[in-house]
């Protein structure tokens, strides 16, 4: 590279790199730093001087040593094969840098983000000769059983289509059409290049209003997201954060997910490598990695590549969007990406807002999640995507007051609130159903009222009345007990156990409960709520509340409900409505 545009080191802190004689540098363009080409980014200029920040470890890097402009900015390659690769924060697979480098990822090495051998069978959608335009299915590649890879023209581009590729087998970077754009011939590959930090064009955003389903009860049921929605689950220490994100990741129904581990901690990011490889998606039968792309950044990695996994991340998800798809993103934990936004501008010697995290944090948390969204994607075809996005954030001694929470709050549309004292007595997931709260609510609901039963609504009303006056009542009963309460608020009390217990709590580990249906949920909403009307109505005709509180079988078989297995549950679980009925009438037959 003897003509390349080469400045020279003149200052090195952490990640961050000054450079001098960086003549025609523009912000955002990749760098390779130092006599092994660490790969960096120019995050500011002054003059012909560039301050850059550098992905990969710079211990040892000294000044005099020099500084390549590419003249490209940090983009990621979109094109068949992205799925079910793990990839880190600037999309280097990392299977192949460990074959390389063993585990400690050796610095300047170079290895492609996708396979530019592998071929692809591509079967054309139009007929060359013909006006394309932006976002325009071209073709199509099975990349996975379950993903049908859309080939786009590239947002900007649009004309006479003068050739397209016959059906047939072809790499990525193999010519497949070419469009005649008022004279200016543009080849077109199956591969494309998108700088992260730009999102990518849409035609517009709609309010989101399916639910994005997970089959998780307490999120379905109570507190719902949507398809392009926003969440949010805070959480101290422990209290189940990667564990509900995994459970989103494995169940939800999105046709991709992207999952971006983002500086937790390595073994957390084992579990998911070894765990998803093996787990099948419930809908489709598949592996479930036939929809994943993961991209891991654990603690030990740089930290600045820990910044840039969050747009390696979405902009890999906003690809799959303009197809057409439902995409979820999850991004664990948002708060180590903001740590790493502190520590670079902490390098930077910026001036330091809230908690020494820079002034910016909150538009760059806005900014990221504004990328979400139900959206007509661009093309002829006037499709719609979604990408929804899951931050989880990890404050501090579990003190929602810290200010990654509080920015994050004012942006999110769903709250899942984890609660450390919920957590220590083992209810999982252990989102409080007081803290938290759903802005899609209505819009879940009148989904729920035409897809799932009609009395969805009032159901969920009742359930979190229940809720609420169970926690009205806590203050007397810390005082007196619950025997002193009158019998109809003894009820209230057996009721919201019922609820909290053998509704919102669902072990993630249980082959069964992991993954709940929406029909079982209203099914076994409908079974609790009944039970309590039944309990109310025996009250009133006088079966004494000691006798009502005794019926451990009639109990026993309601908290095991949620065992019950999903295909059989309709036929199943009659016999427990059988079994309640059976046990009422007998009650109200003996206290006549
Ligand atoms: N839904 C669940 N079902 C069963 N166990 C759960 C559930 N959620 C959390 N747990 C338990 O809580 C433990 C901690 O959960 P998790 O690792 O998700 O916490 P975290 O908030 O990500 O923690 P950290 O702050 O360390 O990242 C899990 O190992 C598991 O034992
Ligand atoms: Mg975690």
């Amino acid at each position: 590279m003897t003509n390349a545009k080469e400045g020279q080191i003149i200052f090195i802190a952490g990640p961050v790199v000054k450079a001098d004689g960086m003549k025609g540098a523009k912000m955002y363009d990749v760098v390779q730093v130092g006599e092994e080409g660490l790969i960096g980014e120019i995050i500011g200029l002054l003059g012909d001087q560039a301050t850059m920040q550098v992905y990969e470890e710079t211990a040892g890097v000294v000044p005099g040593e020099k500084v390549v402009q590419t003249e490209r900015p940090l983009s990621v390659a979109l094109a068949p094969g992205l799925i079910g690769m793990i990839y880190d924060g600037i999309q280097r697979p990392l299977a192949k840098i460990m074959k390389k480098t063993g585990m400690y990822m050796a610095r300047g090495v170079r290895v492609d983000s996708l396979d530019f051998q592998k071929k692809w069978h591509f079967v054309p959608k139009v007929k060359a000769g013909k006006e394309v335009s932006e976002g325009q299915v071209l073709g199509v590649v099975q990349e996975t059983p379950v993903v049908l890879h859309k080939i786009m023209v590239p947002p900007d581009v649009s004309g006479k289509l003068t050739f397209l590729a016959g059906e047939g087998d072809y790499t990525i970077e193999e010519i497949v059409a070419t469009v005649n754009a008022e004279g200016n011939k543009k080849d077109l590959a199956m591969l494309q290049y998108w700088p992260v930090r730009m999102a990518r064009p849409f035609v517009k955003k709609f309010d989101p209003e399916i639910p994005l389903l997970t089959g998780q009860r307490i999120l379905d049921a109570f507190f719902p997201l949507t398809k392009g929605g926003t969440a949010a689950i805070p959480g101290g220490f422990g209290t189940g954060k990667t564990v509900t994100q995994h459970q989103l990741a494995k169940w939800c129904d999105a046709d991709i997910i992207v999952y971006v581990g983002c500086g937790e901690r390595g073994n957390e990011m084992t579990e998911v490598l070894m765990e998803f490889p093996e787990l099948e998606d419930p809908r489709t039968g598949q592996p479930l990695m036939n929809r994943t792309i993961l991209i891991a950044n654990t603690s030990n990695m740089p930290v600045a590549a820990r910044e840039a996994s969050v747009y390696t991340g979405i902009t890999i998800a906003e690809y799959y969007r303009d197809m057409g798809y439902t995409v979820g993103l999850m991004a664990d934990s948002t708060s180590r990406w903001a740590e790493a936004l502190r520590e670079i501008s902490g390098r930077l010697e910026e001036m330091p807002g809230e908690e020494g995290y820079p002034a910016y944090l909150a538009s760059k948390l806005a900014d990221f999640y504004e990328r979400a969204g139900y959206v007509q994607v661009i093309g002829p075809e006037k499709k719609t995507g979604s990408i929804a996005i899951i931050g989880a954030v990890s404050p501090p001694g579990g003190d929602f007051s810290e200010p990654v929470t509080q920015n994050t709050l004012r942006i999110v549309k769903v709250f899942w609130a984890l609660d450390s004292d919920l957590a220590d007595k083992k209810h999982f997931p252990a989102i409080h159903w007081l803290k938290s709260y759903s802005l899609y609510l209505e819009k879940a609901s009148d989904w729920w009222k035409k897809n799932v039963n009609e009395e969805w609504p009032e159901l969920r009303e009742k359930a979190m009345k229940l809720l609420q006056k169970e926690n009205e009542l806590q203050e007397i009963i810390q005082l007196v007990g619950p025997d002193a309460l009158p019998h109809h608020e003894q009820i209230v009390l057996e009721a919201s156990r019922i609820i909290r217990e053998d509704f919102l709590q669902q072990h993630a580990y249980h082959r069964v409960d992991t993954y709940c249906p929406t029909t079982k949920q209203y099914q076994m909403m409908k079974i609790m709520l009944d039970y309590f009307d039944r309990l109310n109505d025996a009250l009133k005709k006088g079966v004494r509340i000691d006798v009502l509180k005794a019926q451990r079988d009639m109990k026993e078989k309601i908290s095991r409900l949620k065992y019950i297995d999903n295909k059989t549950f309709d036929r199943d679980s009659k016999q427990v409505t059988k079994l309640i009925e059976k046990t009422f009438s007998k009650l109200l037959e003996g206290s006549k």
